[in-house]
């Protein structure tokens, strides 16, 4: 494995040259010809008219191509390699949605055009308002938020309205587990509200007692992930929510991990009353990079008068934009919501249909299972039993040998995979947190699950150097991860 070093260096050489080279291009842009103005320029346009020559570099087209296929080829995508990142549900993208998404009365509408213009467009997202209302036992939907954060901080939202049209002002405490995403209390925060922490069980559950002894009358709503983030389902679920309804209050549910229990159960019949859904997990559009991903909300009867408006509505055979409502909390982003994104996600409910859809969490939930059974003779399992869509493991095992998960995760990198969730969720010393997804094949799991044994033997068998070293075969290896992310150098170095 050590020869990696030396093919680094040689295909680093030839890479260096070509970012230089783009960089660094021909200031001359001789080779891009821009088409020149035919006939007047409206004086109205001629202010905004460019009076100098734009700054293009001046690559041929097959250099500035070259650059950029070289670019992707640097990173790792679901499309090159398995990619079971913990919580983010990286699955595959089927090419059908990207054939439907391409169609031109979906790509190329505008959202201001005339509602009879669109009908076809809003028929479609009007399904999925309805589907995701069906799916999650919540029958009210707003497609508006554009992530999961953002349909947090709009579910919040509601539930800050209807304490305040109750009269209960007073109530601005958010109860979060410790367990939970960043985006739980930060959206919260963003709300006006402030957050208390609730210590999780034992069994990394939330501990009834915690729970209990921390609501009162200021408690507006409990924010929780079911399943969690450490891929257990909280089995005592009717139960906290009937505590945190009688204690007054309202109970969020964060549903970034719908993959696990689409089609199977649904957390409106469980007692929550708000709900959002990261579409971009549970229905395909991987997501990288920060984007594109869209959030939706579901509420019930509680909440339904404070649903963001425009919201798509049918009159018979017609779709239309309704917009008036006296207590709605407003409208929340200027269009109707990522449009390309639930195009997709209509296609990937539909290629499952009604009666399948269970398979996606029914899948996704013996993958993690598959992938738990096969590790956890070599790597520690801080919760027993059976897990949900994902399962965490940690690296006590083999911090004896002086290895963490960061040096698990990075030579993961060399042997062909990307990491998985690292050190989180953060109530696990040493998490490694796995998601495969209902997309990979036996195959697949069983290669990444002989990696990962491969690394423990390496580990046992004291070859730390490589571990520490790793990972030795991608163009950039170990990065200062806060300095990457505060300053970042997004040009080639000068
Ligand atoms: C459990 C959980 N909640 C919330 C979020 C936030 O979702 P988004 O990234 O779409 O804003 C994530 C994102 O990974 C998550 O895993």
């Amino acid at each position: 494995m050590n020869n990696n070093t030396s093919k680094y260096s040689a295909t680093q050489g030839i890479q260096h040259e070509e970012a230089l080279l783009f960089e660094h291009a021909h200031e001359a842009p001789e080779s891009i010809h821009l088409p020149g103005v035919e006939g007047a320029v409206p004086e109205a346009l001629q202010a905004f008219m460019r009076q100098q020559p734009a700054n293009i570099p001046g690559l041929s087209e097959p250099e500035a191509v070259r650059h950029f296929v070289r670019l992707s080829q640097w990173n790792h995508g679901i499309e090159t390699g398995f990619y079971p990142l913990g919580s983010c549900t990286m699955k595959y993208n089927p090419r059908v949605n990207e054939q439907v998404a391409r169609l031109p009365g979906l790509a190329h509408i505008h959202p201001d055009q005339p509602e009879d213009t669109v009908q076809g467009a809003l028929e479609l997202l009007y399904e999925v308002q309805q589907w995701l209302g069906e799916i999650s036992g919540l029958p009210y939907v707003t497609l508006q938020p554009a992530a999961g954060a953002h349909g947090e901080l709009a579910g919040l939202m509601m539930i800050r309205a209807c304490l305040d049209a109750r009269g209960d002002t007073k109530r601005r405490t958010v109860l979060v587990p410790d367990s939970a995403h960043g985006t739980n209390p930060a959206s919260a925060a963003l709300c006006g509200m402030h957050t208390v922490e609730l210590k999780s069980g034992a069994d990394g559950r939330i501990d009834l007692a915690e729970l209990k002894a921390h609501l009162n009358n200021e408690t507006a709503a409990l924010m929780m992930t079911n399943p969690n983030t450490a891929g257990a389902f909280e089995s005592d679920i009717k139960e906290i929510c009937q505590l945190v309804h009688d204690a007054g209050g309202l109970v969020y549910g964060d549903g970034a991990n719908l993959n696990a229990l689409v089609g199977v159960a649904r957390p409106g019949d469980m007692g929550l009353d708000c709900l959002h859904i990261n579409v971009h997990k549970t229905f395909a559009t991987p997501h990288g990079g920060g984007g594109p991903g869209a959030g939706p909300v579901a509420v019930n009867d509680t909440l339904k008068p404070y649903l963001p408006v425009p919201r798509i509505v049918k009159d018979g055979e017609n779709y239309y934009l309704e917009s008036t409502s006296d207590t709605s909390i407003g409208s929340i982003l200027s269009t109707l919501g990522q449009s390309g994104v639930y195009v997709r996600a209509n296609a990937y409910i539909s290629a499952y249909g009604r009666q399948s859809l269970y398979k996606i969490a029914e899948d996704a939930v013996l993958n993690a299972n598959y992938v738990l059974h096969r590790l956890k003779d070599v790597y520690h399992v801080p919760f027993e039993g059976v897990c949900k869509h994902e399962c965490l493991l940690t690296d006590e095992l083999q911090n004896k040998h002086g290895i963490k998960t960061l040096d698990i995760a990075k030579r993961l990198i060399d042997l062909g995979f990307h990491p998985m969730t690292v050190y989180f969720p953060l109530i696990v010393h040493g998490a490694m947190l796995i998601e495969p997804t209902e997309t990979e094949s036996r195959e697949t799991l069983d290669s990444f699950c002989d990696a990962m044994l491969e690394i423990a033997a390496q580990c046992e068998a004291g070859e730390t150097d490589l571990l520490h070293d790793a990972p030795l075969s991608p163009i950039r290896r170990r990065l200062d991860e806060t300095q990457a992310a505060r300053k970042p150098v997004l040009v080639w170095p000068q």
